[in-house]
């Protein structure tokens, strides 16, 4: 007799579980780092455009397969034909790699909580030593950054140590005699002048020197490994005994865990949303994040990070909803869920935008910079952004720890989902018990991720995740479209969701899974392979990144394969 597959507590603890899974770092640390490198407010309009008519019909088609095969994903796809069961392998594969950095990321939130509570990116020392470009005395001991300069000062000559030359201080620093930088801090009694915000932020002992160099210790060329942070391997650990526990008796504990990791970070959200708002300059970012510039639309290498951030955020293309569509009771509701799914992370992504852009536009202000400079950008972001403008608040170290603990536990139920797809995955294969798959699948993302616990892990992590966005989530669901829209058929699809759903999808949904999806996807692929010369990041991709990226794609659906002609002993081989 076939045992009965597992199935969620309440159709509220599945929804919640697969916004959980939704909701993530893709939300707060992803998205708004994604929209500041693609110029803010056009990016947005292609990201809502791509979550109509890729992200939400996606998820439908997702948690159909699931619901329809009863399997995760590879044992559905070998339902459909034996032949394809290594590419449901390959989609799991994705989400695997992707765990094993999302999992660094967690341990970078669990370092920083502790250091926010001693504000430990805060370095004094060393203010002194890089100080080469002091010009005047001010008699202001505490560090400021000023966006114009005093009056006391205008008129006054002094000896520019960079020059030697004699100069005076005039009013505006820019078309002044006196050239002594555009971002101006009085610190110690004197007044310093940066060309740059980098310079500025070097002197002043920032958090983004505190968090590349003291705490990730990253170095200068990706291969190079750098040392090994034993603090980071602390809460790295940590992140994963919480992971492997959240689901340790599957959908049995996710059902209660997700009510606390999903309700508590937006409570908390809401709290850094109304902060952002009241801070003064938070217009400036608001502009920078909601005005679109049109003629970037025009741009392939926007729209294919517009999509596969959608996919990303709603964790489509990584296994995980057809394992959590395939633990769905017989009568559900696919559309349904799936729009309230699209639609709340949606919001929470737009959400984060606005606490992040608020409090960008609050820096570029007390910097008197434009938006589009005020920091580094990449996959830093929410460790330089933010650490500056907590440091900036009334009750800074309280801030600080509930911001970290709310990314903590958004990232929580994202990460265990993909460990719950996989689980699945090899539970449905071998009939393992399921604490023991949950074992081997964590244990082994757990190996994969200490390489990147060294000063070469950003590196590895942001050409892991360049890669396995850009094309390994795109390739897989441009699988998922072809083999159904044009294999199996969109129509029956289509059919089957409305029999399960409260409301109709209409032929709309097999136009955007035969023809818009992957037509879209093939074109954006084409324009970033055109691209690649460009830099991202703060490197430019070289030939051994690259190759290193593409080996990771080319190698997983060769192990996919290896895995589908493993011999099985699950339900239904
Ligand atoms: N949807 C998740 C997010 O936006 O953060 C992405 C994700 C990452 C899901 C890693 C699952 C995962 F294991």
């Amino acid at each position: 007799m076939a045992a009965i597959r597992e199935t969620w507590d309440s159709r509220t603890a599945f929804v919640l579980a697969a916004i959980g899974s939704a909701i993530g770092l893709g939300n707060i640390w992803r998205f708004p780092y994604v929209t500041y490198e693609n110029g803010g407010g056009a990016f947005l309009v292609a990201y809502f455009i791509c979550l109509f008519i890729a992200g939400i019909p996606l998820l439908m088609l997702e948690f159909s397969i699931g619901h329809k095969f009863q399997q995760a994903s590879p044992g559905s796809f070998r339902k459909i034909t034996p032949r394809l069961e290594w590419f449901g392998w390959f989609a799991a594969g994705v989400g695997f790699i992707i765990v094993t950095y999302y999992a660094i990321i967690m341990a970078w939130s669990m370092n920083y909580t502790y250091e926010a509570a001693t504000l430990g990116w805060e370095q004094e020392e060393g203010v002194y030593a890089d100080a080469q470009y002091a010009i005047a005395e001010t008699g202001l001991e505490d560090m400021a950054v000023l966006t114009q300069i005093p009056d006391s000062l205008v008129g006054r000559s002094f000896v520019s140590p960079v020059t030697a030359q004699p100069c005076v201080i005039c009013a505006d620093p820019v078309s002044g005699t006196s050239s002594y930088g555009t971002i101006l801090v009085a610190f110690g009694g004197y007044l310093y002048g940066f060309e740059t915000v980098d310079d500025a932020n070097a002197f002043m002992g920032s958090p983004g020197d505190f968090f590349f160099n003291d705490f990730l210790g990253v170095t200068s060329e990706p291969w190079d490994m750098g040392d090994f942070k034993w603090p980071l391997f602390i809460g790295f650990s940590l992140a994963w005994i919480w992971i492997v526990a959240s689901v340790w008796k599957g959908t049995k504990t996710v059902s209660k865990v997700v009510y606390f990791t999903v309700l508590i970070p937006w409570g908390l959200l809401l709290l850094f949303v109304i902060r952002g708002l009241t801070l003064s300059g938070a217009g400036k970012g608001l502009e920078f994040y909601l005005t679109p510039v049109w003629s970037n639309l025009m741009n392939g290498k926007l729209w294919l990070a517009a999509i596969s951030q959608v996919f990303f955020s709603l964790s489509v293309g990584f296994a995980i909803m057809i394992a959590y569509g395939s633990f769905l009771p017989k009568k559900t509701n696919i559309a349904a869920n799936a729009m309230i799914i699209g639609v709340a992370d949606a919001m929470t992504a737009f959400f984060g935008g606005l606490a992040v852009f608020s409090a960008l536009g609050h820096h570029a202000e007390s910097l008197g910079v434009p938006v589009s400079q005020v920091v580094s950008s990449g996959p830093g972001l929410a460790f330089v952004a933010y650490p500056h403008i907590i440091t900036q608040l009334p009750g800074a170290r309280i801030f600080g720890v509930l911001f970290f603990l709310m990314l903590l536990t958004l990232a929580v139920d994202s990460a265990f989902s993909l460990l719950e797809a996989v689980t699945a995955s090899v539970k449905d294969k071998w009939n393992t018990s399921h604490k023991k798959a949950n074992l081997i699948v964590g244990g082994l993302a757990f190996l994969l991720g200490i390489p990147m616990l060294t000063g070469m892990g950003i590196h590895i992590l942001d050409i892991a995740d360049h890669f396995m966005n850009s094309f390994g989530l795109t390739l897989v669901v441009l699988g998922e479209v072809l083999i159904i829209g044009w294999g199996t058929g969109a129509e029956e699809q289509r059919q089957y969701i409305n029999r399960n759903s409260s409301f109709s999808i209409g032929v709309w949904w097999n136009l955007c899974v035969r023809w818009i999806i992957p037509m879209g996807i093939l074109w954006m692929i084409f324009s970033e392979i055109q691209d690649r010369a460009l830099p991202y990041g703060s490197f430019a991709l070289r030939s051994q990144e690259f190759l290193f990226g593409w080996l990771l794609i080319i190698l997983l659906p060769v192990v996919g394969d290896l895995l589908a002609s493993a011999r099985g002993r699950g339900e239904g081989l």
